[in-house]
Protein backbone atom coordinates (compact mmCIF):
# COMPACT_ATOMS: atom_id res chain seq x y z
CA UNK A 1 0.00 0.00 0.00
CA UNK A 2 0.92 3.81 -0.94
CA UNK A 3 2.26 4.82 2.88
CA UNK A 4 3.11 7.50 3.81
CA UNK A 5 -0.24 9.50 3.10
CA UNK A 6 -0.92 12.60 4.79
CA UNK A 7 -3.49 12.18 6.91
CA UNK A 8 -6.05 14.98 7.35
CA UNK A 9 -7.28 15.88 10.62
CA UNK A 10 -10.53 17.95 10.57
CA UNK A 11 -13.36 18.95 13.65
CA UNK A 12 -16.27 17.22 12.81
CA UNK A 13 -18.81 20.11 12.52
CA UNK A 14 -18.74 21.10 8.37
CA UNK A 15 -16.06 17.96 7.44
CA UNK A 16 -19.36 15.75 5.65
CA UNK A 17 -18.97 16.96 2.46
CA UNK A 18 -15.43 16.50 2.25
CA UNK A 19 -15.59 13.42 4.01
CA UNK A 20 -18.21 11.81 1.51
CA UNK A 21 -15.99 13.37 -1.63
CA UNK A 22 -12.75 11.67 -0.39
CA UNK A 23 -15.04 8.34 0.22
CA UNK A 24 -16.28 9.23 -3.38
CA UNK A 25 -12.97 8.84 -4.63
CA UNK A 26 -11.94 5.48 -2.70
CA UNK A 27 -10.46 7.13 0.06
CA UNK A 28 -10.57 6.10 3.31
CA UNK A 29 -12.05 8.13 6.33
CA UNK A 30 -11.85 7.95 9.83
CA UNK A 31 -15.69 9.10 11.94
CA UNK A 32 -17.03 8.80 15.68
CA UNK A 33 -19.28 6.71 15.76
CA UNK A 34 -21.15 6.69 18.97
CA UNK A 35 -19.30 2.89 20.12
CA UNK A 36 -15.85 3.79 18.55
CA UNK A 37 -14.12 5.46 15.84
CA UNK A 38 -14.83 3.48 12.97
CA UNK A 39 -12.68 3.49 9.55
CA UNK A 40 -15.17 4.01 6.47
CA UNK A 41 -14.71 3.32 3.03
CA UNK A 42 -17.20 2.76 0.15
CA UNK A 43 -19.07 -0.21 0.67
CA UNK A 44 -19.93 -0.25 -3.19
CA UNK A 45 -16.12 -0.28 -4.69
CA UNK A 46 -14.03 -2.99 -4.01
CA UNK A 47 -10.71 -1.13 -4.26
CA UNK A 48 -11.99 0.94 -1.39
CA UNK A 49 -12.13 -2.34 0.47
CA UNK A 50 -9.10 -3.53 -0.10
CA UNK A 51 -7.13 -0.43 0.75
CA UNK A 52 -9.15 -0.42 3.79
CA UNK A 53 -7.97 -4.22 4.67
CA UNK A 54 -4.04 -3.22 3.91
CA UNK A 55 -4.34 -0.17 5.86
CA UNK A 56 -5.53 -1.93 9.33
CA UNK A 57 -3.82 -5.14 8.38
CA UNK A 58 -7.09 -6.59 8.82
CA UNK A 59 -7.21 -10.57 7.42
CA UNK A 60 -9.78 -9.93 4.34
CA UNK A 61 -11.31 -13.30 5.72
CA UNK A 62 -13.07 -11.16 8.61
CA UNK A 63 -15.72 -9.18 6.57
CA UNK A 64 -17.01 -5.23 7.97
CA UNK A 65 -20.18 -3.99 8.98
CA UNK A 66 -22.22 -1.91 6.29
CA UNK A 67 -23.09 1.27 8.01
CA UNK A 68 -26.46 2.97 6.77
CA UNK A 69 -28.67 6.64 7.51
CA UNK A 70 -31.37 4.52 8.47
CA UNK A 71 -34.15 1.04 8.07
CA UNK A 72 -35.00 1.73 4.68
CA UNK A 73 -31.55 2.07 3.48
CA UNK A 74 -30.84 -0.77 5.46
CA UNK A 75 -33.80 -2.79 3.63
CA UNK A 76 -31.94 -2.17 0.28
CA UNK A 77 -29.02 -4.21 1.47
CA UNK A 78 -30.52 -7.28 3.82
CA UNK A 79 -33.18 -8.92 3.84
CA UNK A 80 -35.41 -8.65 7.25
CA UNK A 81 -37.84 -10.88 8.93
CA UNK A 82 -40.77 -9.53 11.71
CA UNK A 83 -37.62 -11.14 14.31
CA UNK A 84 -34.87 -8.41 12.68
CA UNK A 85 -37.31 -5.70 11.96
CA UNK A 86 -38.52 -5.37 15.75
CA UNK A 87 -34.90 -5.36 16.61
CA UNK A 88 -34.20 -2.89 14.00
CA UNK A 89 -37.35 -0.48 15.08
CA UNK A 90 -36.29 -1.04 18.81
CA UNK A 91 -32.71 -0.47 18.75
CA UNK A 92 -31.76 1.46 16.42
CA UNK A 93 -30.47 4.14 15.58
CA UNK A 94 -27.46 2.53 18.41
CA UNK A 95 -25.03 -0.25 19.42
CA UNK A 96 -26.83 -2.70 17.31
CA UNK A 97 -25.78 -4.42 14.39
CA UNK A 98 -27.57 -7.33 13.06
CA UNK A 99 -26.19 -10.68 10.44
CA UNK A 100 -29.01 -10.68 7.76
CA UNK A 101 -28.92 -12.50 4.79
CA UNK A 102 -27.93 -10.42 2.03
CA UNK A 103 -30.75 -8.53 -0.13
CA UNK A 104 -31.12 -9.50 -3.54
CA UNK A 105 -28.78 -7.17 -5.99
CA UNK A 106 -26.89 -6.07 -2.39
CA UNK A 107 -24.56 -3.69 -3.46
CA UNK A 108 -21.65 -4.36 -0.78
CA UNK A 109 -18.69 -5.42 -2.54
CA UNK A 110 -18.40 -9.17 -1.52
CA UNK A 111 -14.73 -8.45 -0.49
CA UNK A 112 -16.30 -6.68 2.36
CA UNK A 113 -18.73 -9.77 3.31
CA UNK A 114 -15.90 -11.98 2.86
CA UNK A 115 -17.76 -13.76 0.15
CA UNK A 116 -20.72 -15.21 2.96
CA UNK A 117 -24.29 -14.58 2.15
CA UNK A 118 -25.36 -12.44 4.75
CA UNK A 119 -24.22 -9.30 5.65
CA UNK A 120 -23.61 -7.14 9.00
CA UNK A 121 -25.44 -3.91 9.24
CA UNK A 122 -25.87 -1.20 11.66
CA UNK A 123 -27.30 2.04 11.98
CA UNK A 124 -24.86 4.13 13.95
CA UNK A 125 -26.12 7.24 16.47
CA UNK A 126 -23.89 9.14 16.49
CA UNK A 127 -24.73 12.82 14.53
CA UNK A 128 -21.49 13.34 13.27
CA UNK A 129 -21.86 9.48 11.23
CA UNK A 130 -25.35 10.44 10.39
CA UNK A 131 -23.93 13.56 8.42
CA UNK A 132 -21.34 11.81 6.70
CA UNK A 133 -23.84 8.80 5.47
CA UNK A 134 -26.51 11.26 4.15
CA UNK A 135 -23.85 13.31 2.58
CA UNK A 136 -22.36 10.12 1.41
CA UNK A 137 -25.91 8.50 0.53
CA UNK A 138 -24.51 5.24 0.10
CA UNK A 139 -23.66 2.35 2.50
CA UNK A 140 -20.09 3.13 4.42
CA UNK A 141 -18.57 -0.20 5.61
CA UNK A 142 -15.91 0.53 9.13
CA UNK A 143 -14.38 -1.37 10.82
CA UNK A 144 -13.25 -0.10 14.18
CA UNK A 145 -10.09 2.26 13.40
CA UNK A 146 -7.32 0.89 14.99
CA UNK A 147 -4.23 -1.49 13.91
CA UNK A 148 -6.02 -5.17 13.47
CA UNK A 149 -5.79 -6.70 17.27
CA UNK A 150 -5.21 -3.11 18.93
CA UNK A 151 -7.19 -1.67 21.57
CA UNK A 152 -9.96 -0.37 19.71
CA UNK A 153 -10.20 4.02 19.28
CA UNK A 154 -12.52 5.88 21.39
CA UNK A 155 -10.48 9.53 20.68
CA UNK A 156 -9.65 11.04 17.14
CA UNK A 157 -6.02 10.98 18.79
CA UNK A 158 -6.43 7.03 19.17
CA UNK A 159 -6.57 6.51 15.98
CA UNK A 160 -4.09 8.98 14.48
CA UNK A 161 -1.55 7.06 16.58
CA UNK A 162 -2.36 3.87 14.97
CA UNK A 163 -2.98 4.74 11.61
CA UNK A 164 -1.72 8.02 10.62
CA UNK A 165 0.52 7.98 6.77
CA UNK A 166 -2.26 4.71 6.57
CA UNK A 167 -5.71 6.97 5.74
CA UNK A 168 -6.49 10.04 4.28
CA UNK A 169 -8.73 11.33 6.69
CA UNK A 170 -9.83 11.48 10.42
CA UNK A 171 -13.10 13.52 11.27
CA UNK A 172 -12.41 14.68 15.01
CA UNK A 173 -15.69 14.53 16.91
CA UNK A 174 -14.50 14.37 20.35
CA UNK A 175 -14.51 11.44 22.74
CA UNK A 176 -17.10 8.87 21.76
CA UNK A 177 -19.68 7.96 24.35
CA UNK A 178 -20.20 4.48 24.37
CA UNK A 179 -16.70 2.96 24.36
CA UNK A 180 -17.30 -0.52 23.34
CA UNK A 181 -17.90 -1.55 19.82
CA UNK A 182 -21.75 -2.71 18.96
CA UNK A 183 -23.62 -5.92 19.81
CA UNK A 184 -23.88 -8.22 16.64
CA UNK A 185 -27.03 -10.37 16.97
CA UNK A 186 -27.22 -13.28 14.13
CA UNK A 187 -30.77 -13.62 12.93
CA UNK A 188 -30.75 -16.87 12.23
CA UNK A 189 -33.06 -19.46 12.85
CA UNK A 190 -32.09 -19.39 16.36
CA UNK A 191 -30.48 -15.76 17.36
CA UNK A 192 -27.58 -15.61 17.97
CA UNK A 193 -24.98 -13.33 20.37
CA UNK A 194 -22.25 -13.23 18.04
CA UNK A 195 -20.23 -10.62 20.39
CA UNK A 196 -21.25 -8.81 23.30
CA UNK A 197 -21.09 -4.54 22.66
CA UNK A 198 -22.66 -1.86 23.99
CA UNK A 199 -26.63 -2.42 23.95
CA UNK A 200 -26.98 -4.97 27.04
CA UNK A 201 -28.35 -8.76 25.79
CA UNK A 202 -31.02 -8.44 28.52
CA UNK A 203 -32.38 -5.47 26.67
CA UNK A 204 -32.39 -7.37 23.52
CA UNK A 205 -34.16 -10.44 24.92
CA UNK A 206 -36.48 -8.87 26.53
CA UNK A 207 -37.84 -7.29 22.94
CA UNK A 208 -37.23 -10.81 21.53
CA UNK A 209 -38.98 -12.68 24.21
CA UNK A 210 -36.20 -15.19 24.65
CA UNK A 211 -32.92 -15.89 25.15
CA UNK A 212 -29.69 -15.03 22.75
CA UNK A 213 -27.49 -18.08 22.40
CA UNK A 214 -23.76 -17.51 22.51
CA UNK A 215 -21.72 -18.71 19.98
CA UNK A 216 -18.97 -21.60 21.03
CA UNK A 217 -15.65 -20.18 21.10
CA UNK A 218 -14.22 -23.35 18.81
CA UNK A 219 -16.66 -21.94 15.69
CA UNK A 220 -14.57 -18.55 15.72
CA UNK A 221 -10.97 -20.57 14.60
CA UNK A 222 -9.37 -18.65 12.12
CA UNK A 223 -9.25 -21.94 9.93
CA UNK A 224 -12.97 -23.31 10.27
CA UNK A 225 -14.56 -20.17 8.34
CA UNK A 226 -15.97 -18.57 11.84
CA UNK A 227 -19.64 -17.40 12.77
CA UNK A 228 -18.17 -14.43 13.90
CA UNK A 229 -14.59 -14.17 12.01
CA UNK A 230 -13.91 -11.41 14.10
CA UNK A 231 -13.94 -13.06 17.53
CA UNK A 232 -10.09 -14.15 17.06
CA UNK A 233 -8.89 -15.22 20.23
CA UNK A 234 -6.27 -12.56 20.72
CA UNK A 235 -7.62 -8.94 20.35
CA UNK A 236 -8.02 -5.41 21.69
CA UNK A 237 -4.72 -6.00 22.88
CA UNK A 238 -2.11 -3.64 24.59
CA UNK A 239 1.44 -4.10 24.04
CA UNK A 240 1.78 -4.84 27.83
CA UNK A 241 0.38 -8.48 29.25
CA UNK A 242 -3.00 -8.16 30.69
CA UNK A 243 -3.95 -10.54 34.27
CA UNK A 244 -7.40 -10.51 35.09
CA UNK A 245 -9.56 -10.86 38.35
CA UNK A 246 -6.64 -9.77 40.57
CA UNK A 247 -6.81 -10.03 43.68
CA UNK A 248 -3.81 -8.29 44.73
CA UNK A 249 -1.55 -5.90 42.91
CA UNK A 250 2.20 -8.13 42.31
CA UNK A 251 5.30 -5.52 42.16
CA UNK A 252 5.63 -3.31 38.93
CA UNK A 253 2.20 -4.15 38.04
CA UNK A 254 -0.06 -1.69 36.73
CA UNK A 255 -3.59 -1.36 38.08
CA UNK A 256 -7.27 -1.37 36.30
CA UNK A 257 -9.28 -0.88 38.95
CA UNK A 258 -13.15 -1.30 39.24
CA UNK A 259 -15.45 0.12 42.08
CA UNK A 260 -14.61 2.00 45.31
CA UNK A 261 -12.58 -0.76 47.15
CA UNK A 262 -8.93 -0.76 46.26
CA UNK A 263 -6.64 -4.61 46.75
CA UNK A 264 -3.42 -4.68 48.91
CA UNK A 265 0.00 -3.63 46.74
CA UNK A 266 -2.25 -1.03 44.46
CA UNK A 267 -0.66 1.77 47.32
CA UNK A 268 2.24 3.26 44.64
CA UNK A 269 1.15 1.80 41.91
CA UNK A 270 -0.08 3.04 38.93
CA UNK A 271 -3.82 2.54 39.45
CA UNK A 272 -6.84 3.62 36.99
CA UNK A 273 -10.02 3.58 37.86
CA UNK A 274 -13.32 2.27 35.38
CA UNK A 275 -15.60 3.09 37.74
CA UNK A 276 -15.05 4.44 41.17
CA UNK A 277 -18.93 4.05 41.62
CA UNK A 278 -19.19 0.63 40.25
CA UNK A 279 -20.61 1.99 37.07
CA UNK A 280 -20.95 -0.16 33.94
CA UNK A 281 -22.17 2.21 31.89
CA UNK A 282 -18.88 4.78 33.02
CA UNK A 283 -16.27 1.80 33.01
CA UNK A 284 -17.69 1.31 29.22
CA UNK A 285 -16.68 4.47 27.85
CA UNK A 286 -13.38 3.79 29.70
CA UNK A 287 -12.20 0.81 29.24
CA UNK A 288 -10.11 0.99 26.21
CA UNK A 289 -9.07 4.76 26.40
CA UNK A 290 -7.54 3.26 30.15
CA UNK A 291 -6.34 0.42 28.30
CA UNK A 292 -4.02 2.66 25.83
CA UNK A 293 -2.73 4.89 28.85
CA UNK A 294 -1.59 2.08 30.90
CA UNK A 295 0.05 0.09 28.24
CA UNK A 296 2.35 3.57 27.91
CA UNK A 297 3.62 3.55 31.39
CA UNK A 298 5.56 0.90 30.88
CA UNK A 299 4.65 -1.70 33.65
CA UNK A 300 5.43 -5.63 33.81
CA UNK A 301 2.00 -6.29 33.15
CA UNK A 302 -1.88 -4.78 33.59
CA UNK A 303 -3.52 -6.38 36.33
CA UNK A 304 -7.11 -6.11 36.29
CA UNK A 305 -9.65 -6.26 38.77
CA UNK A 306 -13.17 -8.50 38.46
CA UNK A 307 -16.03 -6.95 36.76
CA UNK A 308 -19.30 -8.08 36.98
CA UNK A 309 -20.43 -10.20 34.25
CA UNK A 310 -24.49 -8.37 33.87
CA UNK A 311 -25.45 -5.69 31.34
CA UNK A 312 -21.88 -3.96 29.72
CA UNK A 313 -20.01 -6.09 31.92
CA UNK A 314 -20.26 -8.70 29.23
CA UNK A 315 -19.06 -6.60 26.99
CA UNK A 316 -16.49 -5.37 28.98
CA UNK A 317 -15.51 -9.42 30.08
CA UNK A 318 -15.36 -10.25 26.36
CA UNK A 319 -12.57 -7.33 25.80
CA UNK A 320 -10.29 -8.04 28.51
CA UNK A 321 -10.08 -11.88 27.88
CA UNK A 322 -8.95 -11.09 24.35
CA UNK A 323 -6.77 -8.58 25.46
CA UNK A 324 -4.94 -11.13 28.03
CA UNK A 325 -4.49 -14.13 26.05
CA UNK A 326 -1.28 -14.68 25.89
CA UNK A 327 0.59 -13.42 21.99
CA UNK A 328 3.63 -14.82 20.63
O1 LIG B 1 -19.36 -0.58 17.02
C1 LIG B 1 -18.99 -1.16 16.00
O2 LIG B 1 -19.57 -2.18 15.58
C2 LIG B 1 -17.81 -0.56 15.24
C3 LIG B 1 -18.22 0.80 14.71
C4 LIG B 1 -17.17 1.46 13.89
O3 LIG B 1 -19.43 0.68 14.00
N1 LIG B 1 -17.37 -1.43 14.21
C5 LIG B 1 -16.74 -2.60 14.47
O4 LIG B 1 -16.31 -3.27 13.33
O5 LIG B 1 -16.56 -3.02 15.58
P1 LIG B 1 -15.24 -4.46 13.40
O6 LIG B 1 -14.89 -4.69 11.98
O7 LIG B 1 -14.12 -4.12 14.33
O8 LIG B 1 -16.06 -5.67 13.90
C6 LIG B 1 -17.05 -6.24 13.05
C7 LIG B 1 -17.37 -7.63 13.47
C8 LIG B 1 -16.26 -8.60 13.18
O9 LIG B 1 -16.12 -9.43 14.31
C9 LIG B 1 -16.77 -9.38 11.98
O10 LIG B 1 -16.26 -10.66 11.93
C10 LIG B 1 -18.26 -9.38 12.23
O11 LIG B 1 -18.50 -8.08 12.71
N2 LIG B 1 -19.03 -9.58 11.00
C11 LIG B 1 -19.13 -8.78 9.94
N3 LIG B 1 -19.89 -9.32 8.98
C12 LIG B 1 -20.31 -10.51 9.44
C13 LIG B 1 -21.14 -11.54 8.92
N4 LIG B 1 -21.69 -11.48 7.71
N5 LIG B 1 -21.34 -12.63 9.70
C14 LIG B 1 -20.79 -12.70 10.92
N6 LIG B 1 -20.00 -11.75 11.48
C15 LIG B 1 -19.76 -10.67 10.74
MG1 LIG C 1 -12.43 -4.10 15.67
Amino acid sequence: MKLGLKTAILPASGAADTAARCLEGGGLVAFPTETVYGLGADATNARAVARLYEAKGRPSFNPLIAHVGDLQAARRIARFDDRSLRLAETFWPGPLTLVLPKAPGCPVSDLATAGLETVAVRVPAHPVAHEILRAFGKPIVAPSANISGHVSPTTAEHVFGDLSGRIDLIVDGGPVSVGVESTIVGCFETPLLLRPGGLPREDIERVLGEKLARVPEDHNSAEALPLAPGMLASHYAPHTPVRLNAHRLEAGEALLAFGPRMIPGSERASVMNLSEAGDLVEAAANLFGYLRELDARGSHAIAVMAVPNEGLGEAINDRLQRAAVPRS
